[in-house]
């Protein structure tokens, strides 16, 4: 498995790095915590921006951190260099990006990359460079590659890479992710590991090492099916009156704001859930109010009518009454 990564790592990184900077977890997950865990001293601060993965705060706070949340000023999903790094203190230990981003899909440029690279690397910083959907990156761009700009060293560098298998091979189940670090951390990150789980199940070890070495066909094809849904949720979407989303990037997720409607996320994801059985994630638990997060990996009949569903439930011009299957639904909630 770790010959796999580092071969992979060669291929889609062009870095070079040998098989004891590469710790396989049960999933990103799983990298991602054993690498908190190993990092963080009581009280120290993990930075990362909003909107985050769900997972990211509860991680830190498992860790005895403290999550450190950026948002972007003009309300974009992407704050700038300067707002991230005047959040950065004597507390600060990390800075945890996820791009393209979960929930957002939005890619952060690569002068973006480029600075905080350079950032963490003069400030000795662990930079955490959560990479889980970056060959999933729409309309004929390609995700930054953060050793690009890496000039220190990998053995003396904090730079921290995580991946799986789980987004690019649709492989969530088998439970596979990885972190490339320095060997000391990874050897740290081995030594908690080893405590917790031993390592991930070797069949699900051998099932990875045949994606990453197999044909590479279903990639392609995987991110070109997410690209025209995304495409026909975008323009569902955006027939909604008063409804704004940002194009997605990257992911199999958009984040429109629906603030037009419903100010409280969570109470508009449990209307939809209840009363026309649709599943969306409250933006609240991303670090953004107003907001769902929407996942377009399902077929286009499901994205079609759950969005038809959604225009229903809101649109105040839709017609009064729906029916799903033969259950009647009049709208007596606006
Ligand atoms: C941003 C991000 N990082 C990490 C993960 C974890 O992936 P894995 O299934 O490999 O644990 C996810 C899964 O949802 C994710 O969205």
């Amino acid at each position: 498995m770790k010959k796999a990564i580092v071969r992979y790592t060669e291929e889609h990184y062009h870095k070079l790095v040998s098989a004891d900077n590469v710790l396989v977890s049960g999933g990103a997950k799983q990298a991602l915590m054993v690498l908190l865990l190993a990092i963080l001293d009581p009280k120290e601060e993990v930075i990362f921006p909003a909107p985050y993965w769900v997972s990211y705060p509860e991680m830190v706070k498992l860790a005895g951190g403290v999550p450190v949340v950026v948002t972007a000023e003009d309300g974009t999903f992407c704050p700038t260099v300067r707002e991230i790094t005047e959040a950065v203190g004597s507390y600060t230990k990390a800075i945890i990006l996820n791009s393209p981003n979960n929930p957002s899909g939005t890619m952060y440029s690569r002068d973006f990359i480029a600075e905080m690279v350079e950032f963490c690397e003069k400030k000795s910083i662990y930079l955490i460079m959560d990479d889980i959907y970056n060959r999933l990156v729409f309309d004929g761009k390609s995700a930054p590659l953060c050793y690009d700009w890496l000039k220190t060293p990998l053995e003396q560098s904090k730079l921290v890479v995580i991946n799986g298998v789980s987004k690019t091979y649709a492989m969530t189940g088998f439970r596979i992710g990885w972190a490339i670090a320095n060997r000391e951390l990874t050897e740290a990150m081995g030594n908690i590991q080893s405590q917790q789980t031993s390592g991930p199940s070797a069949p699900s070890q051998w099932a990875a090492v045949g994606a990453l070495n197999g044909v590479q066909a279903s990639v392609e094809s995987l991110r070109l099916t997410l690209e025209n849904n995304r495409n026909i949720m975008l323009d569902r979407l955006l027939a909604i009156p008063g409804v704004k989303v940002a194009k997605p990037e990257g992911t199999f997720y958009c984040f429109p704001d629906f603030g037009a409607y419903f100010k409280d996320s969570q109470k508009l994801a449990n209307l939809l859930l209840q009363k026309v059985r649709v599943v969306a994630v409250p933006g609240k638990e991303f670090g953004f109010e107003g907001h769902l997060r929407l996942s377009y990996c399902g077929t286009i009949k499901d994205i079609t009518e759950g969005l038809e569903r959604m225009q229903w439930a809101l649109d105040p011009n839709s017609a009064n009454e729906l029916y799903l299957g033969d259950r009647k639904l009049v709208r007596d909630w606006l």
